[in-house]
């Protein structure tokens, strides 16, 4: 009889993908929701990115951001990253978390504007903060998480931020 070898992480996939869990494809959050039981982690995957600001004209500027998909992190929908302030980097999902309809695509936020941002593919138009001082607040349409935020480490010495998904 063949002797059982441990799954590889592109067999780990295929295998959640059939089961329907594909988004938490990852082996330290699948070993995590081994561990934890029922947990309702939102995090997709454990992945992180670094990018230089420099190389972003987008976040030159406070209220400025970079609208992106970063390969299979976010369960490959795009990431907003602001600069909300001097040397202050936020990022979010452009996943609504009201997600008042229950249909795929998810409804999408738009590009943040006034330093507010709005659910633009839902009739419910939810409005959200992205102001830093109330970041992620629901400001419109009713009761709702606040904004799915993803930490953000800015390094000054080298000019560069890391997302961690
Ligand atoms: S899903 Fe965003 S307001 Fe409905």
């Amino acid at each position: 009889m063949a002797e059982k070898k441990p799954l590889t992480d592109s067999q780990r996939r295929i295998v959640l993908k059939a089961l329907g869990i594909a988004p938490l494809a990852s082996a330290g959050l699948f070993m995590n929701l081994s561990l934890s039981g029922c947990s309702d982690s939102t995090s997709p995957s454990d992945d992180s990115i670094e990018l230089k600001v420099a190389d972003e004209p987008g976040l030159g500027n406070i209220d400025g951001f970079v609208r992106r998909t970063y390969g299979s992190n976010n369960n490959g929908n795009p990431i907003i990253i602001l600069k909300t302030d001097i040397d202050t980097y936020r990022c979010i999902s452009v996943g609504c978390p009201k997600n008042c309809e229950k249909k795929s695509p998810a409804p999408a936020l738009g590009n943040p504007s006034n330093k507010e941002i709005i659910c633009e593919t839902c009739p419910m138009k939810a409005k959200y903060s992205v102001d830093e001082k109330s970041f992620g607040n629901v400001l419109e349409s009713g009761p709702s998480q606040t904004l799915r935020e993803f930490p953000v480490t800015y390094n000054a010495s080298t000019g560069t931020i890391k997302i961690d998904f």
